[in-house]
């Protein structure tokens, strides 16, 4: 079955007891049991919700994994990954991640004596020096945010299975629909389901899938014990989302692409960041494990940090917000707003400049959009 029927078919059955076509939300906090542990298979929302079972088998499919966990975002997935790790154990990381994942790791689970170093992962050499003092795991992001670095996965995950390193891929930016990170040979893709998944900026959730019954049973568990389920509503929205995903990507991809090549002719833009500009210093790793390049762009505008915070407010269908990956167009100024959290020397260290701003292309037409930037420009 190919992606867009999956996405319409797969855990979206309908409703057997009267045949609505769309499955209902099952707001409900518990379940009736028939006998002490006796149940249909839920006993309470929080370990598991019909809804739940339904989004995961769709995004399982959709990663061509066989197991997946809902969350209650996409950091609440994270905690559920860093949950199957112990005190003393040592996490590498992809620099240039998103600001809130760096948190995660530096300001909560450092408390915890899990340690956390960003590496670059583009490079392979200093990939292999890093993995063979055996780390516990290897978190990768890419395209990561919100530089557009792309990380070689299959090179990656295949030097970390060498040295038993457990591989972990956020594959938010790119969604199943432009890649695959299982079938690259990762053992767990991370998705914010608030961004392309959800797609219409009216959810917060997360996704972990694998095909390792271990790490399921255990995320399972983290979910379950540490209270990260989403709310069945929120998860209904979600599979109502994914059923458009392949339709939503093809159009966030292609005005992406066109407004990259539009700022980099632009002589107000320094600088253009998009995966599938042939002049990306990684599009050729893209190219390779990528089947489109998703809707993020960043620029360097020619102009000073003042001028650039002040157009920033100033487009007409550029919203000036956080998140991503909505049908809706959105700007953001990563040094202040998503990425605040990355320290000023760590920001400088991997390229992220004060002046970078981050555009979410959404499916609004193409020349609505090119006309709002340039007369902004101007
Ligand atoms: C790449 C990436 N991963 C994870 C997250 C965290 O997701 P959430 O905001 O759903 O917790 C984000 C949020 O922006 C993100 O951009």
């Amino acid at each position: 079955m190919k992606f867009s029927t999956k996405s319409i078919h797969i855990g979206q059955k309908p409703d057997e007891a009267t045949g609505a076509i769309i499955p209902p939300i099952y707001m409900t906090s518990t379940y009736i049991q028939d006998a002490p542990a006796q149940h249909k298979g839920y006993d309470y929302t929080r370990a598991g919700n019909p809804n739940f079972s339904n989004i995961e088998a769709t995004l399982g499919s959709l990663e061509n994994g066989k197991f997946a966990t809902v969350f209650s975002s996409g950091l609440g997935g994270l905690t559920g990954i860093i949950s199957m790790l112990k005190a003393g154990d040592s996490v590498i990381g992809t620099a240039d991640i998103y600001g809130g994942s760096y948190r995660l790791f530096k300001r909560i689970f450092s408390n915890y004596s899990i340690s956390f170093k960003t590496i670059n992962t583009q490079d392979l050499q200093e990939v292999n020096n890093a993995l063979k003092l055996k780390p516990k795991m290897v978190f990768i992001e890419s395209p990561t945010n919100p530089l557009l670095k792309i990380t070689d996965i299959e090179k990656v995950t295949e030097t970390a299975r060498k040295y038993g390193v457990i591989s972990v891929v956020d594959n938010t930016f790119a969604t199943p629909y432009f890649q695959n990170p299982l079938d690259l040979g990762a053992d767990i893709v991370l998705h914010s389901t608030t961004k392309y998944i959800g797609g219409h900026s009216d959810i917060v959730g997360g996704v972990v899938i694998t095909n390792n019954p271990e790490f399921k049973e255990k995320i399972d568990f983290a979910r379950m014990a540490i209270g990260l389920n989403p709310s069945p509503f929120d998860v209904w929205l979600g599979s109502r989302g994914i059923k458009t995903l392949g339709v939503r990507m093809e159009k966030h991809g292609q005005n992406a692409l066109a407004l990259a090549n539009f700022f980099k002719s632009h002589p107000k833009v320094r600088k253009v960041y998009y995966p599938g500009l042939e002049s990306h210093p990684n599009y050729v790793i893209a190219k390779k494990q990528m089947s489109g390049f998703s809707g993020i762009v960043s620029v360097e505008f020619d102009m000073t940090l003042e001028e650039t915070k002040k157009i920033m407010s100033s487009f007409k269908y550029f919203s000036l917000a956080e998140s991503l990956g909505g049908i809706e167009s959105l700007v953001d100024h990563p040094a202040s707003m998503t990425h605040a959290s990355i320290p000023a020397e760590e920001r400088k260290k991997i390229g992220l400049s004060d002046g970078l701003v981050r555009f979410s292309v959404g499916i609004e037409d193409i020349e609505d959009l090119k006309a709002d930037i340039n007369r902004t420009l101007k």
